[in-house]
C-alpha cells in the first residue's frame, strides 16, 4: 500500500475539477466546497475525500503531465507532444545522464528525471530556479539538479559526459560549438526553439560540429472535437516550437 506521508504532493482528481495538492493541517477551498487536508494522511492512492458539501474527489498519485498542467510556472513550459518527440527519438533510458538547459518551470527535467537516471539542469534566473525546484520536489525526484548559472558561460567548465543534452533556451546555438565535449559517443543533443531564425542558427552550428542523423521537426497535435454539431478535429491552429536532434 502506498502510504500518502506530510509534505507529499498528491492530485484530487473530481467530476469536473482536479487540484495538485500538499499534504497539511490546512483546508483547500474548491468550487463545491471545503476539503480538509489533513485527512488526506489517513488515506492511500484511489481513496475518496469528500468537500464539506459531500463533494467527492479521488486521490491519484500525480505523474509528469500533470506537473505540466498544474504546478507553477515561469514561462512557456515545453509542451508534452514536444517532450514525447525528445523521449521517443533519443530512446531515453534509466541507465542515462541527462543535461538541461533552461530548466524553466522544470517540467521537462521532470519528465526526464522521471526516466533517467540523473538529470542536471541549468537555469539563469534566481526566481526560476526557486521555483524549478519546488516543482521538482513536489514531484518527488531526487535525481533532479537544479543549478542556477548561464549555461553559455558554464558549458566550456564542465567535465563530465552526459547520455543526452536538451537545450530549451534562446541561445541554444551559442551551447552547441561545447556539447561535443560533454557528450558521450552515440549520445544525443536535443534542441527546442519556437522560431525559425533560432533553430537555423542551431542546424548551422550543428553541422558544424561532426554531428550525425540530425533531422529538425516539428509535432502537430490535432484534438478531435466531440459536440453535438459533430466531430472535427480542433479548429486552433497550434505552433508551439522546432525541434532538433542529432547524434554524436
Ligand atoms: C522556455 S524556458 C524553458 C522551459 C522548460 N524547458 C520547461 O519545460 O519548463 C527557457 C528558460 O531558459 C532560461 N535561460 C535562458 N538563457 C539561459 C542561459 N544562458 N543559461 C541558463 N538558463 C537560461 C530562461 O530563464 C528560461 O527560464
Amino acid at each position: 500500500m502506498l502510504v500518502i506521508t506530510d509534505g507529499s504532493v498528491v492530485l484530487l482528481e473530481g467530476k469536473k475539477r482536479e487540484y495538485l495538492v500538499e499534504i497539511s493541517d490546512e483546508t483547500f477551498h474548491t468550487d463545491h466546497g471545503i476539503l480538509d487536508l489533513g485527512e488526506l494522511r489517513e488515506k492511500t492512492f484511489g481513496d475518496i475525500i469528500r468537500t464539506h458539501l459531500g463533494y467527492e474527489y479521488t486521490i491519484l498519485k500525480p505523474r509528469a503531465p500533470d506537473f505540466f498542467r498544474h504546478c507553477k510556472r515561469t514561462g512557456a513550459p515545453m509542451m508534452p507532444k514536444d517532450i514525447g518527440i525528445i523521449l521517443a527519438y533519443t530512446g531515453l533510458c534509466p541507465e542515462d545522464t541527462v543535461l538541461d538547459a533552461g530548466t524553466g518551470s522544470g517540467i521537462l527535467a521532470i519528465y526526464l528525471g522521471s526516466i533517467a537516471k540523473k538529470v542536471v539542469t541549468y537555469e539563469g534566473n534566481g526566481e526560476f530556479v526557486k521555483i524549478a525546484r519546488k516543482n521538482i520536489e513536489a514531484a518527488g525526484l531526487r535525481n533532479v539538479e537544479v543549478r542556477h548559472a548561464d549555461i553559455v558561460s558554464e558549458m566550456p567548465r564542465l567535465r563530465k559526459k552526459f547520455d543526452l543534452i536538451t537545450l530549451d533556451m534562446k541561445d541554444a546555438a551559442m551551447v552547441v560549438p561545447h556539447v561535443k565535449k560533454v557528450l558521450k559517443p552515440g549520445g544525443f543533443l536535443a534542441t527546442y526553439s519556437p522560431f525559425f531564425e533560432q533553430t537555423e542558427d542551431i542546424r548551422v552550428a550543428i553541422d558544424r560540429g561532426g554531428f550525425h542523423s540530425v533531422q529538425t521537426l516539428e509535432c502537430v497535435e490535432r484534438k478531435l472535437e466531440f459536440t453535438k454539431r459533430g466531430t472535427r478535429p480542433s479548429t486552433r491552429v497550434a505552433h508551439t516550437g522546432f525541434i532538433t536532434i542529432a547524434r554524436l
